[in-house]
């Protein structure tokens, strides 16, 4: 919760942008009139960059008026921008054709570098492109995969799977540089719309790199790429595979592990003693833990643990986020958020729901981890990956198998983790265990790169202001962050 003075500040750009006390001076450019149109921008954002412009000597005017002179939008197509030009102009009265300058933000950042209105060039300008003859010219691939849709299905998986092999196994090796380039190559083919059929069509496309390009090549040329075949053939790879996919095990202990020369399951049935609790319930469920989840089950898992929950506490929500709310029919556990809408009811529940389910036999392995709320602020500055939420980290017996064969009522252990998020977090907690993992990656350092806030899953925080930003939901965020809307199923980066 933000006091109250913090509060205020967040309010209504509409405050700072008219003449008063927070603009003190008069304008320094008296011919330019700015109004930095919102659609795009968020709230937030519209009224730092107000604050900034007027402390440079910038007139700025809240509202659209004929005394505009330059509108500034922010990740705004030029089609768009004609659109909501056509919209004043018929909204005004009598109908008005001033010249106005319609801009992208790159002009307002460098006026705002130079101290001064830097003279407009066509580089600034939203201009409708004219229809192109000819054939379609090159994708235009935004950088961030936040910044971009990526379904959940696209026409270039093999490509895209092929440099994630590369990925994973420069992350095996600990080279964060290298997974990085490979897996944001793969998101960026996933983004595409069309298939890739020649190596010049990846021409442009952002963080194609030499190496990238070299496999896509390859991949399009002879059907394989003969790196990516060795890789997946290596022992290393295949055993990091194994290791990393047993439930507790991160890189770091396959790495050691396979440097102490383990190589199989077995082997680790045998050295018991070197796993922890955790670890070992993993081992001992391997088998079913590494058969997907199919969305029915997920979902019956879901409605089991909301049973529960909200018997115990009336109104308590659970819902399934993860892979499932992006639209996948698979994944390899269920993650389900538990909240109350009215703060801080939510607490002491999860012990509760954990013994309920126990005493229906549905519990094969919990761990608790109790949660650190006071850590949420410092946490959100310092944009850590693990979460302090309370949480239980689970193997589930499944109630029932609604894809299993004709008499077989047969249950199976399934991993899920459930996390304890108080409402006021709420969308944070969504946006942040929504995933995918790229995509919540990219959207954190877009925030702190672009936009010099931090956020994680508890909140997103104006180091500048020292302030939480407040928000009501995971549209607000985006907005925040002067981002377009990315609804679940579209964040499959
Ligand atoms: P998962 O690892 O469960 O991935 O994390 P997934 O997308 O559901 O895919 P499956 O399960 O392999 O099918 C889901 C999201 O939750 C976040 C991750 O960053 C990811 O975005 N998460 C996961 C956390 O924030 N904290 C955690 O401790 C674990
Ligand atoms: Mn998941």
């Amino acid at each position: 919760m933000l006091p109250r003075r913090r509060r205020a500040r967040t309010g209504s750009p509409g405050g700072p942008a008219r003449p008063g006390p927070a603009c003190p001076c008069p304008p320094r450019f008296p011919g330019i009139a700015i109004h930095l149109a919102e659609p795009r921008m968020g709230r937030s954002r519209r009224a730092f960059l107000t604050r900034l412009a007027l402390s440079k000597g910038f007139r700025v005017l809240d509202a659209y008026s004929s005394e505009v002179t330059h509108v500034v939008m922010e990740q705004t197509s030029a089609e768009e921008a004609r659109c909501w030009q056509e919209r004043r102009a018929a909204a005004a009265s009598p109908p008005e054709c001033t010249h106005l300058e319609l801009l992208d933000i790159s002009w307002f950042t460098e006026s705002m570098a130079a101290g001064r209105p830097v003279p407009v060039e066509r580089r600034h300008r939203l201009e409708a492109a004219v229809p192109a003859k000819g054939p379609p010219g090159p994708v235009r691939v935004l950088p961030y995969a936040c910044q971009r849709p990526t379904p959940l299905t696209h026409p270039n998986t093999s490509l895209s799977e092929a440099l994630e092999v590369l990925a994973e196994a420069a992350g095996f090796e600990g080279s964060e540089g290298r997974f990085l380039s490979f897996r944001r190559a793969a998101a960026v083919l996933k983004a595409l719309p069309s298939q890739v059929t020649a190596p010049n069509q990846l021409q442009g496309l952002p963080h194609f790199g030499q190496h990238s390009c070299r496999v896509v090549q390859e991949l399009l040329e002879h059907g394989v790429c003969e790196e990516v075949e060795r890789v997946r053939r290596s022992e290393r790879y295949q055993t990091m595979k194994l290791f990393t996919g047993i439930f507790g095990v991160g890189v770091k202990t396959a790495d050691r592990w396979y440097r102490d020369g383990l190589r199989t399951l077995d082997s680790l049935h045998e050295q018991l003693q070197r796993l922890t609790q955790q670890q070992r319930a993993g081992l001992q469920h391997y088998r079913e833990l590494s058969v997907p989840v199919q969305r029915p089950e997920a979902e019956a898992l879901q409605q089991e643990v909301e049973a529960a929950a909200v018997d115990i506490l009336p109104g308590a929500t659970v819902t399934l986020v993860g892979g499932f709310r992006r639209g996948k029919l698979h994944g390899h556990d269920v993650d389900l958020l538990l909240s109350h809408p009215q703060e801080g009811l939510e607490a002491g529940l999860l012990p509760h729901v954990m013994c309920r389910l126990e005493r229906q036999g549905l519990v094969l392995y919990h761990q608790h981890h109790r949660g650190h709320p006071e850590d949420a602020t410092r946490r959100t500055r310092h944009s850590h990956t693990m979460d302090a939420f309370e949480r239980s980290f689970c193997i589930f017996c499944l109630p029932h198998s609604p894809g299993a064969a004709a008499g077989g009522a047969h249950r199976r252990a399934v991993r899920v983790d459930l996390v304890v998020v108080p409402v006021s977090q709420l969308p944070f907690a969504l946006l942040g265990w929504t995933g995918s993992k790229h995509f919540e990656r990219e959207l954190r350092l877009f925030s702190r790169k672009e936009r010099g806030l931090c956020l994680n899953s508890h909140g997103l925080f104006d180091p500048e202001q020292k302030m939480l930003l407040r928000v009501a939901s995971e549209e607000d965020i985006f907005r925040h962050l002067g981002l377009e809307y990315l609804p679940p199923e579209q964040r499959n980066a």
